[in-house]
């Protein structure tokens, strides 16, 4: 049986898009891949580099394009938009975020696409809602990259710490892609031992798990003071969720999810695991919480919600 072709539209060819792009290559995702963004120049020249490496990964088609090339995507993931400068918070580009965003997400409708938003930009949580609310697409075909690095994040902090592959750290960072999220420290796990027992047998503390946390908040602010700004983490996390969502595969991945009663919550995108697959957010999980976490997702929620309300409506 021939396999489905995979196309996938990138609006957005700065640092976290180029390393989108490369990301996809070297795991062979998507047959096509079309990138697009208002500097002509950059997307000709990253297409005609990132075809150089196919000999080495796998046959691709890539190329520079417009918005009529979303017509028949499965997928366009949206990172374009101005990134955080040292001492920028994420809402802070919520209105220059916004505007630049409008400017997309209609030719992209216009073009006939059906296929799935996946959003990145910054706050990826309201840029997300509002990708949704232009387009009036079903919520479950717009979602956004949410807490998946931040999980990413503390996973690797805490395989740091415990000697043990962050692959197999069962922990979620949950609530917005910024200040206000937490991780789910209670509920956490390694091969099924609770993270916080686990740590523990190793000379590990709760608060040292805070700690952990609170670095992965701030994670992002280091990078950008030591280097300008964040791009392979992201680059990586989106091409993980693109592979669930091309692939049909119903994997359970930390996203920004359109929550629809979870958490009481509702009307608002918000870092938590859920099934993706091809039909984009499959389900949204509602995962147990401890007393001082469903706070913490309630005010990140609030939050939010006070972003949505000042910045859009
Ligand atoms: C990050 O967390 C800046 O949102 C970007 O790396």
């Amino acid at each position: 049986m021939a396999e489905k072709h995979e196309k996938v539209v990138l609006v957005g060819d700065g640092a976290v898009g180029s390393s989108y792009a490369f990301a996809m290559m070297q795991q062979g995702i998507a047959e096509e891949f079309v990138v697009v963004d208002i500097d002509k120049n950059r997307t000709e020249g990253d297409a005609l580099d990132l075809e150089d490496a196919q000999p080495f990964t796998s046959p691709k088609k890539i190329y520079s394009g417009d918005y009529s090339d979303c017509k028949d995507a499965d997928l366009v993931v949206i990172t374009a938009g101005a990134p955080q400068k040292p001492g920028e918070t994420r809402l802070d580009l919520v209105n220059k975020n916004l505007k630049i965003l409008t400017t997309i997400v209609k030719p992209v409708v216009d073009s006939g696409f059906d296929g799935i938003f996946l959003v990145a930009a910054n706050p990826v949580d309201i840029l997300t809602y509002a990708t949704q609310k232009i387009s009036g697409f079903p919520r479950n075909k717009v979602f956004g990259s949410g807490t998946s690095l931040d999980t990413s994040r503390f996973q690797v902090a805490v395989g740091k710490k415990l000697n043990v592959n962050p692959q197999s750290i069962n922990a979620y960072v949950m609530g917005e892609h910024g200040d206000s999220e937490f991780a789910d420290i209670d509920e956490a796990s390694i091969g099924n031992v609770p993270l916080v027992e686990f740590a523990k047998k190793n000379g590990v503390t709760k608060d040292d798990l805070l700690k952990m946390e609170d670095e992965t908040r701030n994670k992002a602010y280091e990078i950008i003071n030591k280097k300008g700004a964040t791009f392979y983490g992201v680059g990586t996390a989106l091409m993980r969720i693109s592979k669930a969502i091309l692939r049909d595969e119903n994997t359970v991945l930390p996203i920004g999810a359109p929550v629809d009663g979870q958490y009481g919550l509702s009307d608002i995108y918000i870092g938590t695991p859920a099934i993706v697959n091809a039909s984009g957010v499959a389900k949204v999980l509602e995962v147990p919480l401890s007393d001082d976490e469903k706070d913490k997702m309630s005010a990140s929620a609030k939050t939010l919600k006070e972003t949505i309300d000042k910045g859009m409506k």
